[in-house]
């Protein structure tokens, strides 16, 4: 199939959908370039507070397995950086772990909650994979882009919003949904997108979860199962036993 057909794909119901790329993000993600600021000689220091942190972490670990702190190290270190991690606070986690330095451009470039340029003050990531996209995810990246005037792998002039597009986030049932930082927005419609990023820009902070009055991710009418009191010890057992 030439990638001309492939990428106009019928999918349920006659939908049609193309096939979409993280374009330039997940290229920066396992692709290292360098920058004035993101570079082998630029520093990175955690700071004391960050420090006596990633020394808590270590000591979960066993004697001889510190290296299995390198996933929230390298976490911490983003943090620090304001979202994203570049070179030198990889090299710096592997001095601390003591560990060579493409071990820990291995993890980094794994896993995909580590951004390897820097992003926006908020980092709006889509989910686009298929429950979120039968239930609406496109007219939500849609209404981002409108909204915030960038595409995928872009970030606002101001620096406040970085959009990403991503696979599933595991809040399927609450689809569709975006991920904003560290909080999950859920069974949105177009208008509650807008909402929430409009709020963002002006520096509030929306409440985070379902949309649509569901607490978390119950039935939205109501229970369907476990509904009646629980039976007593012995419920459906003959009368001889
Ligand atoms: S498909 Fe979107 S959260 Fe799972």
């Amino acid at each position: 199939m030439s990638l001309r057909a492939l990428t106009r794909i019928t999918g349920v119901s006659g939908l049609v959908r193309g096939l979409h790329s993280t374009g330039a993000l997940s290229e920066t993600a396992a692709v290292h370039r360098d920058t004035e600021t993101n570079n082998a000689s630029t520093k990175f220091e955690f700071t004391a507070e960050n420090m006596k942190r990633a020394e808590a972490l270590m000591s979960i670990y066993p004697v001889g397995h510190k290296r299995a702190a390198t996933l929230p190290l390298l976490d911490l270190a983003q943090r620090q950086m304001g979202g994203w991690l570049p070179l030198a606070a990889m090299h710096e986690v592997a001095r601390i772990l003591d560990m060579p330095r493409m071990r820990v451009y291995e993890v980094a470039t794994f896993y995909t909650m580590y951004m390897r340029t820097p992003v926006g003050k908020y980092h709006v990531q889509v989910c686009t994979t298929t429950p979120c996209w039968l239930c609406g995810s496109d007219d939500v990246m849609a209404a981002i882009k409108e909204t915030l005037k960038i595409g995928v792998g872009e970030t606002t002039k101001d620096g406040k919003f970085t959009l990403s597009e991503v696979e599933c986030l595991g809040a399927c049932v609450n689809a569709p949904m975006i991920q904003v930082n560290d909080d999950y927005y859920e069974d949105l419609t177009v208008a509650d997108t807008k909402q929430i990023l409009n709020a963002l820009s002006k520096g509030e902070k929306p409440k985070a979860g379902p949309r649509n009055g569901r607490f978390a991710a119950e039935p939205k009418g109501g229970l369907t199962s476990l509904s009646t009191p629980p039976t007593g010890p012995g419920f459906g057992v003959q009368e001889g036993l």
